[in-house]
């Protein structure tokens, strides 16, 4: 199966991960399309959409999973990178190797199981890789069982574990993986990249 995936400019790709972010009812907060660009803006960053068809239509295709990640700068001042940044310090030197952080992501549940996440993950480590990045790093949580088994399949090593001592399934589980030809080489699926405005 050829997976179609549309890359997205800012503004617009904002937009549609808010309106796909409704659909996950995993999501205790969604994120809004002034947030997401407020994260965006003004760093290096890849909004993607994949697409997939309807059953009542099967010529028609709409975005069925996402995935949207951005660079990790050494120095960070917005509050919640520099929270991510510091946690991180003791096991990730972003002085030394270019990371990129796989924020937000998913798969409507519909279109689970089709490899959708697989193919968008690929995606970004194409991507990632031909930007010079060494790296992706994404965060977790130990009761995600879906996206941690998933973040296994796609050969992510756990970096690190963060115990939230009131309750374990809270616990942060931060994940990586080092990119290198190799990585890219064994991608399984096939993919089209459209650039939509
Ligand atoms: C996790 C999630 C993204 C997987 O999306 P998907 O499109 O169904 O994933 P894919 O079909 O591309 O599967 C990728 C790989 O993960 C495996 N996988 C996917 N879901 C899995 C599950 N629930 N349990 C075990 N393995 C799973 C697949 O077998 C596949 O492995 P393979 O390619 O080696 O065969 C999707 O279930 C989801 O959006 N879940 C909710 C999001 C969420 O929990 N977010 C938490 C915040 S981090």
């Amino acid at each position: 199966m050829e997976h179609i995936i549309q890359q997205f400019s800012l503004e617009r790709g904002s937009l549609e991960i808010e309106y796909m972010e409704q659909y996950f009812e995993e999501f205790r907060e969604r994120k809004t399309a002034v947030e997401i660009m407020q994260r965006l803006r003004g760093r290096e960053h890849l909004i993607l959409l994949s697409m997939g068809s309807t059953p009542e239509d099967p010529e028609h295709s709409v975005p069925v999973a996402f995935k949207v990640g951005h660079e990790l700068r050494p120095l960070e001042h917005e509050p919640q990178l520099h929270d991510l940044t510091e946690r991180l310090a003791d096991c990730l030197d972003l002085r030394e190797r270019r990371v990129f952080y796989s924020w937000i992501g998913g798969t409507r549940k519909q279109w689970r199981g089709q490899g959708h996440y697989r193919a968008l993950t690929e995606q970004q480590e194409e991507w990632a890789h031909r930007n010079a990045y060494d790296e992706l790093v994404v965060k977790t949580k130990n009761h995600f069982y879906g996206m941690r088994a998933t973040l296994d399949h796609l050969h992510f090593d756990v970096l690190k574990f963060e115990r939230n001592s009131q309750n374990n399934g809270d616990s942060k589980v931060y994940m990586h993986k080092r990119l290198n030809p190799e990585v890219i080489r064994k991608h399984l699926t096939l993919r089209m990249v459209v650039e939509a405005a």
